[in-house]
């Protein structure tokens, strides 16, 4: 409450600044028509929210993590992963599966929800410790500057997309090659079957669309 009362460089301040501007994009995107403004937006906030995750995971989280408790501080932890997956597909070039609009629409809806939880839970809570959080949120505004100068470096999220190359982020496709693939086992199990002319034909099946 009358958090609109604190300075810009408290910590909290700062971290409700980033979602006002991250659930500006999400906002955006979802009023964009033209492709090429979509990818703008997504590549703005991917940034964004990167940047964001970095303070919050690197600074703030390990600030206030005893005295909010684990089991929202885990909670919070385990949708950084999954928007971290999210991002790190987004971050890869290509759309084998036309998915594209929609992990980022999953994206939105993930985060949205994580802010609003962090912001009923984990900031109230975390606001009654009794630390310099002008001090914190200094920390966290240098270490912004520092990632936007340098860049950041792979997370364990982006290796693991990274290894997986892009395979395997639909499982409605995923199923469809299983479903296949069984069928072609089973008809090559049933061998060669005769045509209407009596001719012998071997039994296959589509591998392929
Ligand atoms: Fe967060």
């Amino acid at each position: 409450m009358f958090d609109w009362l604190l300075s810009e460089h408290h910590a909290i301040a700062i971290l409700k600044k980033d979602h006002e501007t991250v659930k500006d994009l999400f906002d955006q995107f979802e009023k964009a028509e033209k492709t090429a403004a979509k990818e703008k937006i997504v590549t703005q906030a991917l940034n964004e929210l990167k940047l964001h995750a970095a303070i919050e995971e690197e600074i703030f989280y390990p600030t206030v993590r005893a005295h909010v408790g684990s089991k929202v501080m885990n909670e919070a932890d385990e949708e950084h992963h999954v928007a971290r997956v999210l991002i790190a597909e987004l971050d890869r070039d290509g759309d084998e599966y036309g998915h594209r609009e929609a992990k980022f629409t999953v994206l939105a809806e993930n985060v949205r929800h994580h802010i609003r939880e962090e912001e009923s839970d984990m900031l109230p809570k975390a606001k009654e410790l009794d630390i310099d959080f002008e001090a914190l949120g200094q920390r966290m505004l240098d270490r912004k500057a520092d990632l936007t100068k340098n860049g950041f470096s792979p997370d364990t999220e982006h290796r693991m997309v990274s290894k997986a190359g892009g395979k395997g982020d639909s499982p409605a496709a995923a199923a469809a090659n299983h479903t296949r693939a069984a069928a072609s086992r089973r008809s090559a199990a049933k061998g060669p079957t005769k045509t209407a002319q009596g001719r012998t034909r071997k039994t296959t099946s589509r591998s392929k669309d």
